[in-house]
């Protein structure tokens, strides 16, 4: 039996750093053996890394490579293609998200997935944010009492280099929308992790930023199975703001709240802990989550564990994003599984 997995990082773009840094430090049993990249100098510059073997497209690497998973981290109107093609070589896939940009789209990876028999996990680092795990057993355990309301904020810095052509993730055709079916995802995990499933969502969402056609800012209430109602509120800023909390969880007998940034702390407030006890920093755990999402889909390839989260799960915060687009268009609660 391998010992290993061998690995083709597909798109070496900003996320891929995060991943070969979670590999390297994280995911010891996984060894990258090819680079992929339609820019060349991008694929040979991650090679150089991580001693790997460049190559300029997936077609090639799939003929000449010499790896059993594939890393897939593209543009979202790539995701398809490139994993019908992976899983049609045998291989085993880590695809980031969102799966695909369209229910549709997704169903067809999905199947092409199940002819294949081998390992397909949609990555969302979330999952294993020992942050949004930690209040999750909080809540079970009762800190809080019951859950009345919560909040989620995602405010993300504008990353954009104006010399540079328009970004993929500008254009709704190659990203599928803007915040929310990106990188509003990562808040909409945790939710789901510490909430349930989210039954219904009312949205508005807007542009604030003159090249991007997708939402750069939306405001929803999620209504979830439980009955709990929470407010999503995500923001693409281009100028300064102040610091947000990520999540505020306010229950019948205290509150949860995870702050945002590298100082960031999840702190308990109930009646042991009126002015609010540290119950963790909440870094490093969320850049070490890229290397525990790879771990874990090693270990599913190696030693047929079950993934922390399903390819069928990871569906809901697309299919959040995608009620949301049409809670603008008809002005109502949407149904998010229906
Ligand atoms: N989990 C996270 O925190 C997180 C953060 C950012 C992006 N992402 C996801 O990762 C994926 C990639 O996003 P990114 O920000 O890294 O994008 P990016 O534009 O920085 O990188 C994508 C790379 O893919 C290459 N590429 C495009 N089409 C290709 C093709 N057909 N064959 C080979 N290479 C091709 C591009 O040249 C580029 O280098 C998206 O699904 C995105 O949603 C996840």
């Amino acid at each position: 039996m391998a010992d290993h997995v061998s690995m083709a990082l597909v798109g070496c773009g900003n996320i891929a750093r995060a991943h070969w840094r979670g590999i390297r430090y994280h995911a010891p049993r996984i060894r990258v053996t090819a680079a992929v990249d339609a820019d060349i100098d991008r694929a040979e510059a991650m090679a150089a890394r991580t001693g790997a073997k460049a190559f300029a497209s997936l077609a090639d690497a799939l003929v000449d490579g010499d790896f059993d998973a594939v890393d897939l981290m593209l543009p979202h109107d790539q995701h398809e293609a490139a994993a019908v093609e992976c899983f049609a070589a045998g291989k085993h896939v880590v695809l980031e998200k969102p799966m695909a940009q369209d229910l549709p789209s997704c169903e067809r990876i999905l199947k092409a997935a199940e002819r294949a028999g081998t390992v397909f996990m949609v990555a969302e680092q979330a999952q294993y944010w020992p942050d949004a795990r930690e209040a999750r057993a909080l809540i079970d355990g009762g800190e809080i009492g019951a859950v009345i309301t919560a909040r989620a904020c995602f405010y993300d810095p504008l990353n954009v280099d104006p010399a540079q052509p328009r970004p993929w993730r500008f254009q709704l055709a190659r990203a599928g929308g803007g915040i929310s079916i990106d990188g509003g995802a990562h808040w909409i995990r945790p939710l789901r992790m510490m909430l349930g499933e989210i039954d219904e969502v009312i949205a508005a969402t807007g542009r604030h930023i003159a090249d991007m056609e997708g939402e750069s800012w939306a405001q929803a209430l999620f209504r979830f199975r439980n009955g709990v109602v929470a407010s999503f509120n995500a923001l693409l800023h281009a100028s300064p703001v102040a610091n947000t909390e990520d999540f505020r969880i306010t229950g019948s007998r205290g509150e949860i709240v995870i702050e945002h940034g590298r100082e960031g702390r999840l702190l308990l407030f109930n009646a042991a802990h009126p002015d609010g006890k540290t119950v963790m920093r909440t870094f490093p755990g969320k850049v070490d989550s890229y290397g525990a999402e790879l771990h874990d889909f090693s270990q599913a390839v190696l030693d047929g564990k079950a993934l922390e989260a399903s390819p069928a799960f990871s569906l809901g915060e697309l299919r959040t994003a995608l009620a949301m687009y049409r809670s603008v268009e008809s002005g109502r609660w949407e149904k998010v599984w229906s």
